[in-house]
């Protein structure tokens, strides 16, 4: 069907609308309408293309992604070279640059009025974009400046690249050219999805930058978050530009192009040195990297009459950060523990300037990462530092890799107590299972042991705690109970009352109960709760020291993971050390009978679901005959079920079990089992 006039107007002013509201949002950052509308006018607009294809154009918003991958990159000469700049690493090297330029323009006198536009030195890829009568007909890479590459069909894919200048006033012929960057948040998520699916990740956001626009097919390009920045004019025929380049890049923004929100205009080498503090004072928390800033003289007039060198313009510098990553060496790879026993690798570094310190050591993150990487004795990395993070690791140079070297393994043995390691398949971080024991976790593990709901000892603060553990004094819970009150009044910030109060405190500790104490011990995943259902389901400790994983998963609330926890902390023979300590320090609690028989009960090792109401009993009730009789009950129907118990109007779990095939009573037969 023909399409109307009508239609065609409808069209043209959705795509005015669109562009307009691209405006708002990528180049002003102030969009004036949510989401949702946005994707309306869309969707409206791609409704009435679908209907009338042949009002398509390639400046319409819905032409971003083209159909066809192209097959390789076509070259394109640059008709003025894309020219690089040279860089000053210190302020005497901006010194020097600033007193060329002054003599050049034999404005000595006058020096420290000359106007700079100062911009932060991106760190992406340069892109030139071509516009004819407005509309972009060709984005090409730098390339060696001369030549670059073809790279249209991506450019084109970026939502703050315009495919139509905005406005009017513009050059017949202009060509924009600018820093296609991928912002540090896009960067983290995209690599932490390509780590989740097993697939490369970038090393940092330049190369995922440069890699993105070098794809032959757009839609790949598509799904990277990319930005740009643009920051200068190549050639422009036809249409008069303003003078100075603070104002061009002003313009460019009427005409719809993103410039960087941090530029400035400054004067004289001051106005240099201060912007490029407050730049680097805000690098960390910018959404983008750079390395860098720039300075360009401002005006137009000057820069010709300073003209170019080689391949670098005598107008404009970089003044560079400190690198944040540098290459070293590794002189080994250690373990430390932390206060939770998670055990970190770190790498020993041949020491090396970066990021503005001298770096020895480097974070590996966890033994995962520790692998993912690769990272072996006498390899050569990549550090990084950036602001006040810790340095880390990013890559090894294989290629630089000495012969015979040897994966590093996570160390059997903690490094500082010597107990065992132990590491939860589902868990990243391995850990210490010496708790209470291990130097590394005596002071956090202490904290928990006095803490109000453990042992209630009032009066030993976080401080002291600290203070004696520094000293030596206290190495595992037990020593809590030699302090006397003449040594703990000398301690600081401490006096003979408080001293005296403290060791009445710890006195009355030592009557505790079973669930307090096993709380105390800190054993991961028994909080409180557990502790009570541990201690009414055992009674006395040594049954539960004594359980294995199997039974310990008939306790309620105890599953699988809970019980190899349990498992764990109780095979370490220096936890059950300090529990002797303890109980020969005099702490003790009252021990009663099993509540239930587990261990010979007539349901012992059964996993029950209860669904639906029973006449006889309520549901708490048949749980506790249950728990009586050594079973369990659980929440939901899986293979390890081996009763589901069905009462009146049961709900899903019924038509789970036969599902399964697990075996379904109903309350008569129920009745029978538990002989009620
Ligand atoms: S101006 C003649 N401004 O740095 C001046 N370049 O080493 C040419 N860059 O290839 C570029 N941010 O990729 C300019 N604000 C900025 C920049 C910038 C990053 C890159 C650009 C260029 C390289 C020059």
């Amino acid at each position: 069907m023909a399409a109307s006039k009508q239609t065609l107007a409808k069209i043209e002013a959705l795509r005015e609308q669109i562009r307009h509201h691209n405006y708002r949002y990528h180049v002003l950052d102030d969009p004036e309408i949510p989401d949702v509308e946005y994707d309306r006018l869309m969707r409206a607009l791609q409704a009435l293309e679908n209907k009338h294809p042949e009002l398509i154009t390639a400046e319409s918003p819905t032409q971003r992604v083209g159909d066809e991958p192209v097959s390789a990159f076509g070259t394109v000469k640059h008709r003025l070279p894309m020219l690089s700049l040279d860089n000053a690493f210190s302020e005497a090297e901006l010194g020097d640059f600033h007193r060329r330029v002054s003599e050049r323009l034999e404005r000595e006198d006058s020096a420290e009025l000359l106007a700079y536009a100062a911009e932060p030195k991106l760190d992406g890829a340069a892109v030139s974009l071509l516009y004819e009568a407005g509309r972009l007909v060709r984005g090409a890479t730098r390339g060696d400046g001369t030549t670059g590459e073809d790279i249209t069909h991506n450019v084109r894919t970026i939502e703050a690249v315009p495919l139509k200048v905005r406005g009017t006033g513009y050059p017949q012929l202009l060509e924009v050219r600018g820093e296609v960057f991928m912002p540090k948040a896009g960067f983290e998520t995209y690599n932490r999805k390509a780590r989740a699916d097993g697939e490369k990740v970038f090393v940092n956001p330049r190369n995922a930058a440069a890699g993105s626009l070098r794809q032959l097919d757009p839609k790949l390009t598509a799904q990277r978050p990319l930005d740009i920045y643009v920051y200068s004019v190549g050639v422009a025929d036809g249409g008069k530009l303003p003078d100075r380049h603070s104002l061009v890049l002003d313009q460019l923004q009427e005409w719809g192009f993103k410039t960087c929100p941090e530029r400035a205009v400054v004067a004289g080498i001051d106005g240099c040195i201060n912007y490029y503090a407050e730049i680097g004072a805000k690098r960390d928390s910018l959404p983008y990297e750079i390395d860098g800033v720039v300075y360009k003289v401002d005006s137009l007039a000057d820069q010709r009459e300073l003209g170019f060198v080689s391949r670098a313009p005598r107008w404009a510098i970089a003044h560079k950060f400190p690198a944040q990553e540098e290459l070293t060496t590794v002189s080994g790879v250690e373990f430390q523990v932390g206060r939770t026993g998670a055990v970190t690798p770190v790498a020993r570094l041949e020491p090396v300037f970066v990021g503005g310190v001298t770096v020895s050591n480097a974070t590996l993150h966890n033994i995962d990462e520790l692998h993912r990487k690769d990272v072996r004795v006498g390899d050569t990395v990549i550090v990084r530092r950036a602001g006040d993070v810790i340095p880390e690791v990013v890559s090894v140079v294989k290629n630089r890799r000495p012969k015979k070297t040897r994966r590093v393994l996570l160390p059997r043995k903690c490094p500082i107590c010597k107990s065992a390691v132990a590491r939860e398949k589902s868990e990243a971080v391995a850990r210490c299972t010496g708790g209470l024991f291990c130097a590394a976790q005596r002071a956090e593990a202490l904290k928990h042991f006095v803490s109000r709901r453990a042992m209630d000892i009032d009066g030993l603060g976080a401080k002291l705690i600290e203070q004696l553990v520094a000293i030596d004094r206290i190495k595992t819970p037990a020593d809590l109970y030699s302090l006397d009150s003449d040594e703990l009044a000398s301690m600081e910030r401490m006096g003979e009352k408080s001293a005296d109060n403290l060791i009445a405190a710890i006195e009355r500790s030592k009557s505790t109960t079973l669930p307090r104490f096993l709380y105390a011990l800190g054993i991961r995943e028994v909080g409180e709760a557990t502790a009570a259902s541990l201690a009414s389901h055992y009674g006395k400790l040594d049954a539960i020291v004594a359980a294995t994983e199997e039974r310990l998963q008939g306790v309620e609330d105890v599953g699988p993971i809970v019980a190899a926890r349990i498992r764990t902390f109780f095979d370490e023979p220096h936890n059950r050390e300090v529990i002797n300590g303890l109980v020969a320090a005099g702490v003790s609690w009252s021990e009663s009978e099993p509540k239930a028989a587990p261990t010979d009960g007539a349901l012992n090792g059964k996993t029950f679901v209860l669904t639906g109401t029973l006449s006889t009993m309520t549901r708490d009730e048949a749980k506790d005959r249950i728990h009586a009789l050594g079973g369990k009950v659980t929440g939901s129907v899986s293979g390890k079920t081996d009763f589901v118990v069905a009462g009146d109007k049961p709900g899903s779990k019924l038509a789970k079990a036969q599902k399964l095939d697990v075996r379904v009573l109903n309350e008569q037969e129920f009745g029978g089992l538990i002989g009620s």
